[in-house]
């Protein structure tokens, strides 16, 4: 038995120089001192020997069982002092700050601009229900109208977020009428990627409901924001735009800032870039959200924020904007 007893002690300590992460330590601790240990069933069974040996054997397991936990002790102390070593800390810091994203920029000037008019700022989850995304917005399930939008869907049944419309409804219920609120937040769609198309994309939602609002109080609002974010007169267009949720539709196109309107890849050639969707609320979507529509009215409208930041700084490929390439990105942001 004591021989036993030695050889574990041996074979332990060994293994402990050789070990070289914690990982490794507390296996070999685990394996010579753990409770299943060889070790430990011996100093159990002692109670079962005759009085020498138990005098012999409870003295010399209980020696090699404090050896080998101050030697686990000890090499685990030792590695925590290679590893301040490797992180010294008082090592001089980079004081080198980042800078914000364009499109955090712009979604910022665009918040506090609607923050003034009033809006509060809400956000949804970037993945939601159906009922959020398509159902409560005057899209049932199978309407064409969901094939505008190439949707992901999770195995439990939920997308992603198509749209920040998906907020309109939970902002209803929550905070009924009158309502102001802007609610920036990313979107998600299966996209064939180019020049201005990437699948994960920024826009921020707007929705004002109150009694008499009217189309003139959209396109104010409209105006008051672009010429805010662009300091200048914009050449805009409106025409008419298909959306199930409000009625009626609106694309609010805004001419190509890359190209002045002339033609180019970002633009598609058009000379326009379709930026701001928007558009009276449609009664039924009133009506799910818990609002009375003859007695409110309201506009909505959908800002593509990463778009927006594009045409303000002059980049002429979204896939840009989230290639995490500083040597970019850097260029347009002021630090934190
Ligand atoms: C919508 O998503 C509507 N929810 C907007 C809306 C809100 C209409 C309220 C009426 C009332 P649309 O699919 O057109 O509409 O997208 C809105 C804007 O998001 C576009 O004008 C564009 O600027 C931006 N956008 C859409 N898809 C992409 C994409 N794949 N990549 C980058 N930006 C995109």
């Amino acid at each position: 038995m004591l021989e036993k007893i030695k050889k574990i002690e041996k074979e332990a300590l060994e293994n402990l120089e050789k070990a070289k992460t914690i990982g490794e330590i507390e296996e070999i601790k685990a394996k010579y001192v753990g409770k299943n240990s060889e070790l430990i069933e011996i100093i159990k069974g002692i109670k079962d020997l005759d009085a020498d040996a138990k005098k012999e054997v409870g003295k010399q397991s209980h020696l090699t069982k404090s050896k080998i936990e101050n030697k686990v002790k000890f090499s685990l102390e030792a590695l925590e002092e290679i590893a301040l070593e490797i992180f010294d800390t008082t090592y001089p810091v980079d004081t080198e700050v980042g800078t914000l994203h364009p499109v955090t920029i712009v979604a910022k000037e665009v918040t506090d601009i609607l923050e003034k008019m009033g809006f509060m700022i809400l956000s949804g989850p970037e993945k939601d229900s159906e009922y959020y995304n398509f159902e409560s917005l005057n899209v049932p399930k199978d309407h064409p109208a969901r094939d505008m939008q190439d949707t992901y869907w999770t195995s439990d049944g939920d997308v992603l977020r198509t749209q920040t419309s998906a907020v309109q409804n939970r902002a209803m219920k929550e905070y009924g009428v009158p309502l102001r609120m802007a609610a920036p937040g990313r979107c998600f769609r299966n996209e064939d990627m180019d020049a201005s198309h990437e699948n994960t994309f920024f826009q921020l939602e707007g929705l004002v409901i109150d009694k008499d609002v009217t189309i003139e109080n959209l396109i104010y609002v409209m105006k008051s924001i672009l010429k805010e974010i662009y300091k200048t007169d914009v050449d805009v267009r409106l025409r008419p735009g298909y959306f199930p949720f409000v009625e009626p539709g609106f694309e609010l196109d805004i001419k190509c800032a890359i190209c002045g309107g002339d033609g180019c890849s970002t633009c598609k050639n058009t000379g326009w870039i379709e930026l701001l969707p928007c558009g009276m609320v449609h009664p039924n979507v009133l009506k799910e959200g818990g609002v009375d529509p003859e007695e409110y009215t309201g506009f909505a409208f959908g800002i593509g924020l990463t778009r927006m930041a594009m045409l303000k700084y002059k980049i002429d490929d979204i896939r840009l904007m989230n290639s995490g390439d500083i040597r970019v990105l850097s260029q347009f942001g002021e630090g934190q």
